[in-house]
């Protein structure tokens, strides 16, 4: 029987997109449905290709404890991934899946997380502080911003010479290495 994962994305998708492609093939692990709050995001066509449906949601369904369990317990997924998702995780989501939920961050977190960092805010927030490292990091969802624990972390030197651009592109890429492993080893799959 594979391991089902549910993505959370309302972004650009690059994650999503990377997971899936990485997965299309694997027997042992199905990506089942993109949950997406935001109606026109870039993340909702990249899902065709691989045939995932998209959930479409807006605030009053997330609030809606009953139904929204029911509609992502109807795909009894093994693991919740959040790649490029920014509403806060409600309690009865993170009660309900225990330890099943993780959140790729573009930080190495406890540094640089919480409300409002994501993005370039984070690449320019670690330009200001003069970092010399920086990094990824990957952890369990709590009901607090970024605060879990940490399944996983990647870094690289910070250049002088480095632009916001340059970070974020670094990050992708250690994003597009390390996600999918993670996934794969929290699933035992
Ligand atoms: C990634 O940098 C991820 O770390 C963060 O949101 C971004 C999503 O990018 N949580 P994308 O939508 O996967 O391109």
């Amino acid at each position: 029987m594979p391991k089902h994962v549910i993505i959370f994305a309302s972004g650009t998708g690059s994650n999503a997109e990377n997971i899936c492609k990485v997965f299309e093939h694997n027997p042992n692990i199905q990506v089942k449905a993109l949950f997406c709050n935001n109606p026109n995001a870039g993340v909702i066509n990249k899902m065709k290709p691989f045939g995932v449906p998209v959930y479409l949601f807006n605030k009053a369904d997330f609030e809606n404890e009953a139904s929204f369990l029911e509609q992502i317990q109807s795909y009894e997924p093994d693991l919740i991934v959040l790649a490029g998702f920014l509403w806060l995780i409600p309690a009865y989501l993170v009660n309900a899946f225990p330890r099943k939920i993780i959140n790729i961050h573009p930080a190495l977190l406890p540094k640089f997380g919480g409300k409002g960092m994501y993005g370039h805010h984070v690449h320019h927030a670690v330009i200001e502080a003069k970092e010399k490292e920086h990094g990824i990091t990957i952890h369990f969802v709590t009901e607090k911003y970024d605060e879990g624990p940490p399944i996983f972390q990647a870094r690289f030197d910070v250049q002088d010479t480095d632009t916001e651009a340059d970070l974020a592109r670094k990050i992708s890429k250690l994003e597009m290495q390390y996600f999918p492993e993670a996934i794969r080893r929290v699933l035992g799959a």
